[in-house]
């Protein structure tokens, strides 16, 4: 495909080109910090720390990282048990897959507002006896009643009630097709499904107590649980308000639903009685969603998206997620800038990294979609000349204007999506990125299934150039059509250096996933952080539309003035996404869990 030599929609831009020894000189170039663990590190297995990282000065809500280092290999994940269910398959001799689909079933019982039965995501996994690397895709597809005008309203505008709240936006689930493959594929061989399922199923029928994220998430999703009395019998009360601290949440039916998986495999999903019941919730509120969607569900294997970056090896997810794409974009644009002497987080360097969103994201309204349908031109958009041409027309001093904004702030927050990273003894990694799109998804749960239905067809391009929840924009390549996936921003990633796992990482957080896990490579790789330094700094986000640099209230109110005199719109925004990350440490690894939302783990064995 024929992609037009630059051509973006920026009005008003001001390209006054500064000379590279003009950044050289800006403030202070001092010498990145390594917090490589000392003697005083935690030995293996020993209790997790919490580290209040270095961070920079007046924070006014530090964002922290649990930190663990494992000897042989890590997990880590976004709720405590499902990370030491990871770990107890990895110290019985399983793989990074075997660990991850463990855990995968885990946090759909423990984690119910973003682990998932009734969703999709995405699989990165890294095999290291083969040096080859595959990409799991299991994003949910459009079922077949869907068109492209499914999301407008009579006036044939976008209708965010239709894509977001209604059964029109479930897509068809991917994700026990997605684990399920990833296990036939790519598990030891030493665990039966049945096995790695075990825990999730003893959990759901046992319960858990409700804490952490989940206290805190099913008070925010009340609401749009209550709408569906399937799913109200389930998180909520008598009294219709939501399970809280001191309450048990025991999920029998999801508990038979998992026992049918571990009896049939995946086929149980997706040809038995619980597609039925899938099916017959969509129907009886209206959705379109038939038998013969669910039966034809493909997670499909792709090639990973492939960079470089001072040397070392970038791999991440191609269509139909863009956060590989853009992702390599980035650090393609940010290669030609010397970050290292300008510091992290420091306004130069944020400055030239906020300009590089913009350039991507602007790539991302108009170039991307699930490539299964249309031409995506990944070779172009993640080669380095594309790199340096865009890298020409930034100012390293001004920012450059968009010209444009939303009527609309984005919605979404920073959770409803989640990550895990795990590495074996072997070197084998696994990045998992999955989701219900909101909190919870739709809130609907499928009958007696236990099963949370999503709402990710919202991610379509409902009109050209109408906005998802999280803001962002696309035309005729994102658009609905019966069969397609949803562009993501999903960004499981894994960095090699001379073949061996460096760094494993990924995010939730809508639109702002793929700048979160640059901002995570950039301060472990470029800047030499520690993996908990690395996911605690204070993060920035800019998606091209709106016209706004959105950062974290930890963010040093020096900084933000010295992005608003370059001519950044900034604004204060939540908290941006969990990326429980591992980073390679000598004799082992280091996880953190980002403690952006509460309850996370990394352990190491
Ligand atoms: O696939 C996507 O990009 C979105 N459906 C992800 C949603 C998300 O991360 C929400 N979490 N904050």
């Amino acid at each position: 495909m024929q992609v037009p030599v630059r051509r973006l929609a920026f009005a008003g831009a001001m390209l006054c080109l500064v000379a590279w020894p003009a950044i050289a000189q800006a403030p202070s170039a001092g010498a990145p910090s390594s917090e490589a663990p000392s003697s005083g590190a935690p030995s293996p297995g020993a209790a997790p720390r919490i580290d209040a990282q270095a961070a920079p000065s007046s924070i006014t809500e530090p964002a922290r990282a649990q930190t663990a280092i494992g000897r042989r290999g890590m997990v880590v994940t976004q709720e405590k048990r499902a990370t030491r269910i990871g770990v107890e398959i990895l110290e019985r001799g399983g793989n990074a897959v075997d660990a991850a689909v463990a855990v995968g079933f885990a946090l759909a019982v423990t984690l119910p507002r973003a682990g998932n039965l009734g969703g999709g995501g995405f699989m990165m996994v890294h095999l290291a006896d083969r040096n080859e690397s595959v990409a799991i895709d299991y994003r949910e597809t459009a079922p077949r009643g869907i068109a492209a005008d499914s999301f407008l309203d009579a006036d044939g505008k976008a209708d965010p009630e239709k894509s977001r709240n209604g059964p029109l936006a479930i897509g068809v689930p991917g994700t026990v097709a997605g684990l399920t493959l990833a296990l036939e594929r790519h598990g030891s061989g030493k665990f039966t499904l049945a096995e790695l399922l075990a825990p999730a199923i003893a959990l759901a029928r046992e319960g858990i107590p409700v804490e952490d994220d989940l206290l805190d998430s099913l008070l925010l999703a009340q609401p749009r649980l209550a709408r569906w009395p399937s799913a109200a019998k389930i998180f909520l009360k008598q009294d219709g308000t939501p399970l809280g601290a001191g309450d048990t949440l025991v999920q029998q039916d999801l508990a038979h639903t998992l026992d049918a998986i571990a009896r049939d495999g995946a086929r149980a999903f997706y040809t038995g009685p619980i597609a039925d019941e899938i099916v017959a919730a969509a129907v009886n509120s209206g959705g379109v969603l038939r038998r013969s969607d669910i039966e034809d569900y493909m997670p499909v294997v792709r090639e990973p998206v492939r960079g470089t970056f001072r040397g070392y090896d970038v791999l991440s997810m191609p269509p139909a997620s863009s956060g590989g794409v853009h992702l390599v974009e980035m650090l393609n644009i940010l290669e030609g800038f010397p970050l290292r002497s300008l510091r992290a987080n420091s306004p130069a360097s944020l400055h030239l990294m906020i300009e590089a969103m913009k350039l991507a994201y602007a790539d991302r309204a108009e170039y991307l979609g699930d490539s299964d349908f249309v031409d995506v031109p990944i070779e172009l958009l993640t080669s380095k000349d594309y790199a340096a041409e865009l890298r020409e027309g930034i100012d390293s001093r001004q920012a450059r204007e968009v010209g444009s904004t939303l009527p609309d702030p984005p919605a979404g927050g920073g959770g409803n999506t989640t990550h895990f990273s795990i590495v074996d003894a072997a070197g084998n990694a696994v990045a998992n990125t999955y989701s219900l799109n909101f909190n919870y998804g739709l809130g609907l749960v499928a009958g007696t299934t236990g099963i949370l239905l999503n709402n990710t067809l919202d991610d379509f391009a409902a009109a050209p150039g109408a906005a998802n929840a999280f803001g962002l924009t696309g035309g005729a390549l994102n658009a609905p059509a019966p069969g397609k996936r949803p562009l993501s921003s999903m960004t499981p990633t894994i960095v090699l250096k001379d073949g061996k796992v460096h760094l494993v990482t990924g995010a939730p957080g809508g639109s702002r996933i793929i700048t979160t896990v640059l901002q995570v490579v950039l301060n472990a790789v470029e800047y030499g952080k520690s993996i908990g330094e690395a996911v605690t700094l204070p993060r920035v986000h800019h998606q091209w539309r709106p016209d706004e640099v959105t950062v974290e209230k930890a963010m040093p109110a020096e900084i933000v003035r010295a992005l608003t005199a370059r001519g950044h719109n900034v604004r204060f925004g939540p908290a941006a996404g969990s990326a429980h990350s591992i980073l390679a440490i000598p004799d082992g690894y280091m996880g953190a869990a980002d403690q952006r939302a509460r309850g996370s783990l990394a352990a190491g064995y």
